[in-house]
């Protein structure tokens, strides 16, 4: 990076579009400042911009289609490409079909490059949620609600999950069932079901697996491991 590469991008982290907040709430808000200070809900009301996963905390407000198309082709189309298949290195929109993704995913080929919100995303709440929060990815937080709502529609639309006439708002992204949902679990409890051994615990004899280990496409040479169950 070149020194006037880097003072443009800390000029840019420094600009308050780095940060994803509700600008409207922050007007009337009390300031926040100083160590210690007590900090009240109406302080933190307009950091507090989380939607979750089954539609908690979405705000009102709505989003079309047709307006997310306008806003997709001017602030989002030069990374994620026209039809979401990406561009200049980031990511897709719309990746392989969820079967075919979960298959290789399984057969342990690299599905990373095959992802998309068809694929990876449980939920269209927290679709919601990044776009308004983390997207244009150069501008995060620079898109109204309704601008979020409407770019969620369109991406949704592309991934042919709504048809054109959708309307998003916090009524219909929650019940939206996306295609990736089946991969996806609520279940908080345990996720092995060993059980619990500290002390001579394997029985059997030890295998050594050899692993190739790669970054993407880049192989950084062959590690060993020993199994040791
Ligand atoms: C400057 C390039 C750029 C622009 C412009 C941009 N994005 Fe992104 N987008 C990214 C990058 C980089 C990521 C991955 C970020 C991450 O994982 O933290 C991403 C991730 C996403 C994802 C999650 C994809 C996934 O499957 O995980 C969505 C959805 C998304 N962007 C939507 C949008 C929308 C909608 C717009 C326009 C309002 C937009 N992006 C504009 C670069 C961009």
């Amino acid at each position: 990076m070149n020194l006037g590469l880097a003072a443009a991008a800390i000029a840019l982290s420094l600009s308050s579009n780095a940060f994803a907040f509700d600008a409207a709430a922050l007007k009337d808000a009390p300031k926040v400042g100083g160590v210690g200070m007590k900090i009240t809900d109406a302080a933190i009301k307009p950091w507090n911009i989380s939607y979750f996963y089954d539609g908690t905390n979405l705000p009102d407000g709505k989003g079309t289609v047709s307006a997310g198309e306008k806003i997709y082709n001017k602030d989002c189309a030069m990374c994620h490409g026209d039809f979401g298949e990406g561009a200049h290195g980031y990511p897709k929109m719309v990746g392989d079909p969820v079967d075919q993704f979960e298959a290789s995913a399984k057969a342990g080929v690299d599905a990373v490059g095959n992802r998309g919100i068809n694929n990876t995303w449980g939920n269209a709440p927290t679709l919601m949620d990044m776009i308004h929060r983390h997207m244009p990815f150069y501008a995060p937080g620079t898109l109204t609600v309704d601008e979020s709502y409407s770019a969620t529609c369109y991406v949704l639309n592309l991934a042919n999950i709504v048809d054109e006439n959708f309307v998003c708002d916090k009524e219909s992204l929650p019940k939206i069932v996306m295609p990736g949902a089946k991969l996806y679990t609520t279940n908080l409890g345990s996720d092995t079901h060993n059980i619990r051994c500290m002390k001579d615990c394997y029985k059997g004899t030890p295998a050594v697996v050899e692993k190739a280990a790669s970054i993407g496409d880049v192989s950084v040479g062959k590690v060993e491991k020993r199994d040791s169950h």
